[in-house]
């Protein structure tokens, strides 16, 4: 049983299934159309979005000016499992990016555990990105005299807790924000049926279903798409930048860590949020004219470019007003409005619209990629790898994408969704930094072929310097996270550092024993740091869905898998 659970799919077995269509001759090949200019542009489209255009606030309000320190530490962190990623992408260029990586490298159980995992980044993701997108739409009719009712453009757990925040106000409105005053109106207004209120957000509905069916059409569709939104994007980000630049009061930069170290970690998860969306281009490799080349090169610079216009956005934006006023969903067309430019606020609000809109596509377009490939090793029913014999995309996963992303993105809270997100992300980076460090060393594979190479750097000796700094610097909250005086409240919030601590004893060990690479080291390391900064409860969340996927695997895909009825 436990060889079985850890079968492994060789590599030369993964390339060769993807190209003899998985044995059974039904499954036609998808489009190859993408260069590394449209592999850059999509993973801007995905990374540049809700991120930067809303999580921001509330990150630079708990971090200030700081914030941009942890777009830098962050932007790093990515850096490492970007390299990661191009490594894996560069050796198997198919279509299920970390699990197909991952069922190399660990085998089946985690394959399937890294599968489950994506997921959260990219259907649940979607989720937080429809929410998003649908805040921004509903403000911008509005500019426009529609006004959809309240009950319709929110979540039950918003109108509900807005209602309760003026109820414990005695019915007074000072000082109650337009949000919460708009989501009790939603709840006051709401119509109900049975004693339940009918409370939704149907914009964010509309709109999964709108993509998912361009999605549906095509991959060339969605490039064109994609290319035209990308540019404008862009275009906004910068011009935010340039104008803002101009209206940066630099006392607003003092101090630039008012909350200090631990208040700037608050922003996490919004921060890591945002560079979320490089590594879903890897899912097009089986749609690449040339994926070992352009697969990587198109997730690094896209990386490069987001990380700087970020971290300048950043500045920018906690230059122009105090950081304490940003606690806001739209930000940057916040700023604007506050110096008195509504005319730019306007056009930003447009781009957000564009702008999340993009994500929606690039993730929308990933999920059922992975899931084409889980089922293409039995791992999930046939259907899902079907693909469509005129759009030549997977058909029946994409269908089922839209009603998982649209469906809960009705009735779920934004904060929430990104905190799964970024947990579930961060954790499949892990595996896929992990996972570079079992793979063989490239001078055993001979294929002849010109592709990426991770620079191998000896982790031998840097590895245990870093493990022994970190010690000495932070010699006392190491001292206090082993002081248990405050029971067992205290302790169960330390319990993700507690596991970290753990795991960076063991990996410096084997960096010593085993000569591991630098790189992945360090992408492992530090993705498993900010996972610890998500808190408990979002921890407990990610476990109790973990547990989840294991029983779909244990009832339906252990059984079914090729790997098994092949042996
Ligand atoms: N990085 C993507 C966004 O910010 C998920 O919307």
């Amino acid at each position: 049983m436990q060889k079985s659970l850890f079968r492994k799919k060789s590599i030369s077995k993964i390339l060769q299934d993807s190209k003899d269509g998985y044995g059974d001759g039904e499954h036609a090949k998808l489009n190859k159309v993408l260069t590394v200019k449209d592999l850059t542009f999509m993973g801007i489209a995905a990374v540049i979005g809700a991120g930067i255009f809303s999580t921001i606030g509330s990150a630079s309000f708990n971090g200030g000016p700081g914030v941009s320190i942890l777009f830098v530490l962050t932007a790093i962190t990515c850096g490492f499992s970007a390299l990661c990623y191009a490594e894996f992408a560069s050796r198997i260029p198919v279509a299920g990016s970390a699990y197909t990586y991952a069922y190399a490298s660990f085998g089946e159980l985690i394959a399937w555990i890294i599968g489950w995992d994506l997921l959260m980044e990219y259907a649940i993701g979607n989720i937080a990105v429809a929410i998003s997108w649908s805040g921004y739409f509903v403000n911008l009719l509005k500019g426009f005299n529609i006004n959809i009712p309240t009950y319709l453009t929110m979540d039950y757990m918003s109108a509900y807790k807005g209602n309760q925040q003026i109820i414990a106000s005695g019915g007074s409105l000072e000082g109650i924000s337009s949000n919460v005053q708009s989501a009790a109106n939603a709840w006051t207004t709401a119509p109900s049926v049975g004693g339940l209120k009918i409370i939704a957000d149907l914009p964010a509905l509309l709109i999964v279903f709108l993509i998912t069916a361009l999605v549906y059409i095509g991959i060339k569709e969605t490039k064109k798409a994609t290319n035209a939104m990308v540019i404008l994007k862009v275009l906004v980000v910068i011009a935010v930048i340039v104008i803002g630049f101009f209206y940066v009061t630099p006392a607003n930069w003092h101090p630039f860590l008012p909350n200090g170290f631990s208040g700037m970690m608050k922003g996490v998860s919004g921060v890591f949020f945002a560079y979320i969306g490089f590594d879903a281009i890897s899912t097009t490799a089986e749609e690449c004219k040339n994926p070992q080349k352009d697969l990587p090169r198109g997730m690094i610079y896209s990386l490069i470019i987001c990380t700087v216009l970020y971290i300048l956005v950043s500045l920018v934006l906690t230059g122009m007003v105090n950081y304490s006023e940003l606690q806001v969903a739209d930000p940057l067309a916040f700023v604007f409005e506050r110096v008195g430019l509504n005319n730019i606020s306007y056009v930003i609000s447009i781009s957000a619209v564009i702008a999340t809109a993009s994500v929606l596509l690039i993730f929308q377009m990933g999920q059922p990629r992975i899931w084409m490939s889980m089922s293409r090793d039995g791992l999930l029913p046939k259907a899902f790898s079907r693909i469509h014999p005129k759009y030549k995309t997977p058909s029946f996963a994409t269908i089922v994408t839209g009603f998982v992303v649209a469906i809960p993105a009705l009735f779920m809270n934004l904060t929430e969704v990104t905190d799964l997100t970024s947990i579930g992300t961060l954790f499949a980076f892990v595996l896929v930094c992990a996972g570079v460090l079992l793979l063989p060393p490239d001078d055993q594979i001979n294929d002849g072929k010109k592709r990426f190479r991770m620079p191998y750097i000896n982790g031998k000796f840097i590895v245990p310097v870093i493990f022994i700094s970190i010690l000495i610097f932070f010699y006392q909250p190491i001292l206090d996270l082993f002081n248990f005086s405050g029971g067992w409240e205290v302790i169960k919030h330390r319990l993700p550092l507690y596991l970290f601590f753990i795991l960076f004893i063991a990996i410096t060990v084997l960096s010593v024993l085993k000569n591991l690479s630098l790189i992945p080291v360090l992408g492992l390391l530090s993705c498993a740091y900010l996972m610890t900064e998500l808190g408990y409860t979002n921890w407990l969340r990610f476990l109790i869905w973990l547990g989840l996927g294991l029983i779909i695997y244990f009832g339906y895909s252990y059984k079914n898998s090729k790997l098994n009825q092949e042996t």
